[in-house]
Order: C-alpha cells, then structure tokens, then sequence
C-alpha cells in the first residue's frame, strides 16, 4: 500500500473511478470543528462542510460520542425486523421541530437520493397518479428516479435517456431562468413561474395525472435562489385545488441552514412530504421522510425499506444532534454569523476593485451566495459581460484553497457558495471571508 501523501494521491488516481469529480487532488486524513487537514500538511478552514453535512463542525464531540457508545451497544438494528432505540428516539427529536403539526409519521433511510426515491413512490402509491412535476435548476440526487428529477446540469444525466417518465419542469423564479435582468421584481418572476405552472397543467399533464410537486426551497445545485414565499404559497394552491401533493426537498435546506430548522418555516407553506438528510447527522448517513399518516397509512408494508435503512448508529447521532442544537444555541449563532457573512459580502459590491465583478449576493443563515459576472453566459442572457474575467467562481475557488480555505462553486452560473459551519466562529467566519476577499481581488486583476 502506498504510504507518502503523494503516491497515496497516485494510488487514488489510478484505483478510483474517473466517474467522480474531486475538488483537489489530496488526501483528507482529519477534521477538527471548522478545519480538515491533509496528508501533505495542509489545513483548511473549511466552508463546504463536506456539501452541506458537517453543520456542526467536524467530529462534533457529543455528535462521535454518542456514535461511539451506540457501536458498542447494536449496530445494525434492522428496520423491517424490528424498531429500535435510535430510530424512535430520533423520531421522537424531530416531532416537535416539524415545519407543521400534520407531519407526523417518518421512514428514515440513508442518503439524500433514497429520501427523494421514497418521496416519489409515496406520492405515486399515495394518489394513484403517475407524473411528477419538478423545478427547472432543481438538484435532488443521482440515482434514476432522484436523476429524472433533477434539472440542474446535464452532466447527471447525459448518456442515460430515457429518465424515469412522467416527470415536467417548470422555470424556477430565479431571473436566470426567464432570462431576465438580474433587477426583476420577485413579484413578476414568481408570476412569470406560477403562470409557466398553470400552462403546463393545462399542456402537458392534467392535474389528475400528477402526484406531486417538487421543490427545493432554495435552489442549491441551481444557484442558491430562496423560492420567494409566495411562489411556495401559490404551489400550495394549487396542490390544494387539484389533490396534488406538494414534496419540499430541505436536503441541503433543512436542519438550521437557513437560520430555522426548515427553509419552509419561512413561507408558512405546509409540505405534505418532506425530505431532509445532510445535517441531519453531522457526517453520519442519514436522510428522512416525512409525511402525514392519514396519507401513508396508504402505503403497503413492505413497499418501503432498505438493508442499512435507518441504521443505528446514524441515528444515535443524528439524536446527538437534535440536542446540541439546543444545548448550544446553534440557530442563535446562525442569525449573528448570517448578518457578519451578508454584510462582508455586499460591501465587496461597492469595492472599486472588484464591485463591477458581482452581479448578486444572496442566500438567508448561512446559505449564502455570490454571483459574479460572466462573458461566458449565454448570448441571451442579461448577465452577460463581455467585459468581465472569464470562470471567476472556479479561479476564485482555486485561489481560496490555495490560500488554506475549502469553498465550493455551485450551478452552471459562476456563483460561489458560502455553507461554513452553523457553530462557526466570529473570528473563523472573518477570517474566511477576508482569504475570499483577498482572492477575489487577485482574480479579478489578472483579468
Ligand atoms: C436538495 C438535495 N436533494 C437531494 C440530494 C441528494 O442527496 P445525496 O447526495 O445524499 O444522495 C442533494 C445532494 O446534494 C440535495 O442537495
């Protein structure tokens, strides 16, 4: 076996698929709070936390603790042989903090897709209805059905035709989608997408053909675009007017992100099926769906499970979490890190350096993100700049990490994400803004 950082680098290269994308090319060996260091040395302050799952910061004390102590008690409580302790427990956890009282019955699974997966077979068993429609932008996973969903990038799907059936999309209001300036009003983007709703049930497939809606509540593989409440409250609508279900994805959104435990509590809008996983358990896999019982006491047993569905381990931890979000304030210190990260980021737009290079800061908690100017974009679109530097989001992402911060682009616009730790520190938060700054201002020079 290779030892040296980098003929371990070279062994990873030569034995793991091409079909993963990296970030970098290093070998990730541990993760303490908000930093990950490497086996060629390296230490970074990390703001992907691993895309959106490690909210608590690496190797949360209380979070491994508790995952330590469930390995020596039962590891694999299967969950169509029996319940077990973790899983109720957990249940028991997330009850209070539903979004709406209705939704009360769960079916804990293991990662993002296979909640999204399950959320689809429900809503087609629950109905009796085929078709789906979902979001253009929307990212919901990769495996077939999760794929068929999620109109992101091509790059998830090319080469795989034919999808799943049955499934629309309608534009996101997000002013990209319509090709409109970035000034748009909310009002008329959410108009312009509601009325792309009402011609697609009148086209393409009848209300009584759809089961449900899918939505991510903010757009995270599309861009990082809160829905504006009123778009989620007009998909409720018309759910409600014709028995459609309406599937809220809070994957990436969910468990504080945002700066509430779900991105939905904004909107007041009342999911009928809820999917959420990522920071559910702070690394451990995990992910959950949740409905109401009057709708899955619909479901056939034995229609939903899975091997490793639920497992006990991801569970105790995922309980650990639930009560370290109390125990330490953690929304709390979302609120006051999400008002420090958005001030610093808007005041890069009247920068004269670089304020010309931003076309947008936006996001709510700690789900932030910037958009910069492209010549790149389509001849179509408004945000076109013929004059700007070209693939800023990814030079600038480059540059962070040389200069010791993990960052992540996101989308087929040049934006940059900002999803640091939900316990970070004022001081860590300042400093990763100030290496963000600092590339940003190299980029943008070199032209
Ligand atoms: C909103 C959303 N839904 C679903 C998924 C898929 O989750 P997983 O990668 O755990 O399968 C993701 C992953 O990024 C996501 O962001």
């Amino acid at each position: 076996m290779a030892t040296s950082s980098q003929s371990l680098v070279a062994f990873g290269q030569q034995h793991v698929t091409k079909g993963l994308g990296r970030l970098t090319e290093a070998v990730m060996s541990k993760g303490e709070g908000s930093y990950v260091s490497f086996e060629d040395g390296r230490r970074m302050l990390d703001f992907s936390c691993g895309i959106g799952v490690t909210n608590l910061g690496h190797c949360h004390p209380k979070v491994s603790r508790a995952a330590a102590d469930q390995c020596m008690n039962l590891v694999h409580g299967q969950c169509s042989i029996s319940f077990h302790g973790p899983y109720l427990r957990l249940i028991e956890k997330l009850l209070p903090i539903m979004p709406d009282p209705s939704l009360d019955s769960f079916f804990v699974w293991t990662s993002g897709s296979e909640a999204i997966e399950a959320s689809l077979k429900m809503a087609r068993m629950i109905t009796g209805r085929q078709n789906i429609i979902t979001m253009q932008g929307g990212y919901h996973g990769r495996t077939f059905g999760a794929m068929a969903v999620t109109k992101s990038k091509t790059s998830y799907s090319e080469g795989q035709f034919p999808l799943m059936p049955g499934v629309f999309a309608i534009p996101f209001p997000y002013w990209h989608q319509f090709g409109l300036p970035p000034s748009t009003s909310e009002s008329e983007l959410v108009r312009q997408a509601l009325y792309q709703l009402d011609l697609v049930l009148k086209q393409q497939t009848a209300p009584r053909d759809t089961a449900a809606m899918l939505i991510e509540p903010v757009l995270g593989e599309g861009g990082y675009v809160q829905a504006p409440a009123p778009f989620l409250q007009g998909l409720r609508e018309v759910c409600d007017k014709h028995g459609i279900l309406l599937i809220v994805d809070e994957v990436q959104s969910g468990f504080g992100r945002t700066g509430k435990y779900f991105n939905i509590e904004y909107s007041n809008v009342r999911p009928d099926i809820m999917t959420m996983a990522k920071g559910l358990a702070n690394g451990f896999p995990l992910s959950v769906v949740v409905s109401r019982k009057e709708l899955t006491d619909k479901l056939k047993p034995g229609s939903l499970g899975g091997t490793y569905a639920g497992n006990a381990v991801s569970c105790a931890a995922a309980v650990a979490v639930a009560n370290a979000f109390r125990e330490e304030q953690v929304l709390e210190n979302v609120g006051a890190r999400s008002k420090e990260l958005i001030a610093t980021l808007s005041s890069l737009r009247s920068d004269p350096d670089v304020g010309s290079s931003i076309v947008d800061v936006r996001g709510q908690g700690l789900m932030v993100a910037v958009e910069f100017a492209s010549p790149l974009y389509s001849a179509h679109d408004p945000a076109l700049d013929l004059s700007a530097p070209k693939n800023l989001a990814t030079r600038v992402a480059k540059r962070c990490m040389e200069k010791g911060l993990l960052i992540l682009t996101t989308s087929v616009y040049e934006v940059i994400r900002f999803i640091p730790p939900l316990n970070i520190s004022e001081d860590d938060l300042k400093k990763g803004c100030e290496i963000f700054a600092a590339s940003l201002k190299e980029v943008v020079r070199e032209g």
